[in-house]
């Protein structure tokens, strides 16, 4: 008791002299634990007014996301990630976690007013060519991990795009190119050392802490801070790709082959896509996009066979390695404010699906006069053998889903440039999903699956898994963070509930 007394006074002491935080905007305990972090390791800290704690608000890729915490600290290894958390459970102290900053609403991954735990200094990664995996430290982008399995001809089923970040796509799930025969990224995940609430370090695999291992698989951040995900790698030394776009005319056969090839994907050949239809309401141009990808040298791509007979307006194929494919494709970082929400349906309603473009259509045209609208309809697809992975594996994830249906996730994806347009958006989106969705219910054709990396803040993914497995999540969370740390201060991204 008098030990702590004196703790507090001496934070008290160190927060007049050398804390610059706008107090009357700081979280309770966010200046006692700025100071204590300020304390322990000075070099590690970052404090508002600097160039560099600017430029690192600005790390995020939706500039909604883009928010004035306290401080923030940048651990560098797991040790430091121990007591970084041992100071903010101390002080009771508000704070977000930083992986890749790409999930994009406000709070998902950042904090006004609290410490932002930013993991972008823990980067060393290591190649293990016998036993084909790879340990990665959580400050990885996909693009750095794809780059250190080059040279041994190896891949990973992690983010699809350059710049997202490991932990975050990894713990909620992951889409790859390559789902349909490697399953989602969570399924590649051998190992994870986590970083407790209350400091103490474990590793969860399999066999050890076994329990935890399941609640990572797709849990998000409920139970700890992961410094370390041991990934499975295969051997993929060459991918073929396509990249194919058509005009307007030619949507309602973009959907068809889209549903088409995911009904009849049997997971022997990894191979998926990025199917998105853009809307440019300049120039009222509305275009089908497919990014394909297939492991191998055959090209064109045999996997992407039913859009052949719908006449491109461009195609480029190109056989490549992963790391030079995934080289150039960024994610607009900063460049908007971006709401992605969506639901999902059975991959053979492809008339349906196609109905609910045209009234995408519709509704954007409605709100053509949003300064800076980017409005996108992406669909994401899911064949029942990405399910089959997690069904056989004698581990499971957290989704639970069965591997008799083939899914496909229908999403708005849409940008924006003003505040002022925030809730006008949302409650755009938010109409227009659930109007569909509804109908979709009724018709028996929709399935209640959501993916957290593409819900929108106002949806809750917990609520598509099966009941039994959110049970047995915060029987997991109970036993491993038994103090709520992750539940009471943590904030970010799609939190389970009490
Ligand atoms: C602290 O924040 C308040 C509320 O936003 C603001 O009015 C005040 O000017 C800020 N003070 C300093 C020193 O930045
Ligand atoms: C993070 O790492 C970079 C590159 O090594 C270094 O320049 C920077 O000082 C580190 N930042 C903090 C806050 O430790
Ligand atoms: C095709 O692949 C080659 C080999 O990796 C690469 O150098 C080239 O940039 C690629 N071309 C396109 C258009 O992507
Ligand atoms: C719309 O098309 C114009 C002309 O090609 C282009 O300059 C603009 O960037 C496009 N806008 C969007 C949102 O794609
Ligand atoms: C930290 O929490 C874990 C999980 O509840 C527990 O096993 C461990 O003993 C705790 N460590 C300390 C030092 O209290």
């Amino acid at each position: 008791m008098i030990s702590q007394l004196l703790f507090g006074a001496t934070l008290f002491a160190a927060a007049k002299s050398t804390l610059a935080t706008n107090s009357s905007t700081s979280r309770p305990g966010v200046d006692c634990a700025c100071s204590a972090l300020l304390q322990k390791n000075p070099d590690s800290v970052l404090l508002p007014a600097s160039a560099t704690f600017e430029a690192q608000t600005k790390h995020f890729w939706d500039i909604r996301s883009a928010v004035i915490p306290s401080c923030m600290v940048f651990p560098s290894n797991a040790d430091e990630v121990s007591e970084a958390l041992t100071v903010l459970a101390s002080c009771n102290a508000q704070f977000a976690v930083r992986g890749g900053g790409h999930m994009n609403f406000p709070g998902s991954n950042n904090i006004e007013g609290g410490v932002l735990l930013a993991l972008n200094n823990i980067t060393d990664m290591s190649v293990d060519e016998a036993a084909s995996t790879i340990a990665v430290r959580p400050g990885n982008t996909w693009a750095d991990v794809y780059g250190a399995l080059d040279p041994y001809g190896l891949y990973t089923n992690g983010g699809r795009m350059k710049t997202v970040g490991v932990p975050g796509l990894t713990l909620i799930g992951g889409f790859h190119y390559f789902i349909n025969k490697w399953g989602y990224t969570m399924d590649s995940v051998k190992s994870y050392d986590v970083v407790l609430g209350n400091g103490t370090q474990v590793v969860a695999t399999s066999t050890c802490n076994s329990d935890l291992f399941w609640a990572l698989k797709g849990g998000a951040n409920n139970f700890g801070i992961v410094t370390k995900f041991v990934l499975q790698a295969y051997k993929v030394p060459q991918i073929s790709t396509t990249i194919q776009s058509f005009d307007e005319a030619s949507i309602e056969k973009f959907i068809q082959a889209t549903s088409e090839m995911t009904i009849n994907d049997d997971g022997q050949v990894g191979a998926g896509s990025v199917v998105s239809i853009n809307y440019n309401v300049t120039t009222d141009v509305i275009s089908g996009l497919l990014l394909g990808v297939q492991e191998g040298t055959e090209s064109p791509p045999s996997r992407f066979s039913a859009y052949t007979n719908i006449p491109p307006t461009m195609q480029i194929n190109n056989v490549t390695t992963p790391k030079v494919w995934h080289s150039d494709k960024e994610t607009p970082n900063q460049m908007f404010r971006v709401q992605f929400a969506h639901h999902t349906v059975r991959a053979d309603a492809s008339a349906r699906l196609y109905e609910i473009y045209q009234a995408w259509k519709v509704a954007v045209s409605e709100i053509k006069d949003v300064e800076g609208l980017y409005p996108t309809f992406v669909l994401n697809v899911m064949p029942k053998s990405a399910a089959s992975v997690a069904k056989n594996n004698g581990v499971g994830n957290v989704w639970g889903l069965p591997d008799d249906e083939s899914l496909i996730i229908w999403q708005l994806s849409t940008g924006w440039a003003n505040a002022e347009d925030d809730l006008r958006m949302t409650a755009w989106a938010k109409n227009f999903l659930e109007y569909h969705h509804a109908i979709n219910q009724a018709m028996g054709i929709a399935s209640e699956f959501l993916y957290m990396g593409d819900a929108g803040e106002f949806q809750n993914p917990y609520l598509g898994f099966p009941a039994e497995n959110v049970q047995r999540l915060r029987d997991v969370r109970s036993r491993y963070d038994p103090g709520q740390v992750f539940t009471k201060l943590n904030w970010g991204g799609f939190k389970l509930s009490i």
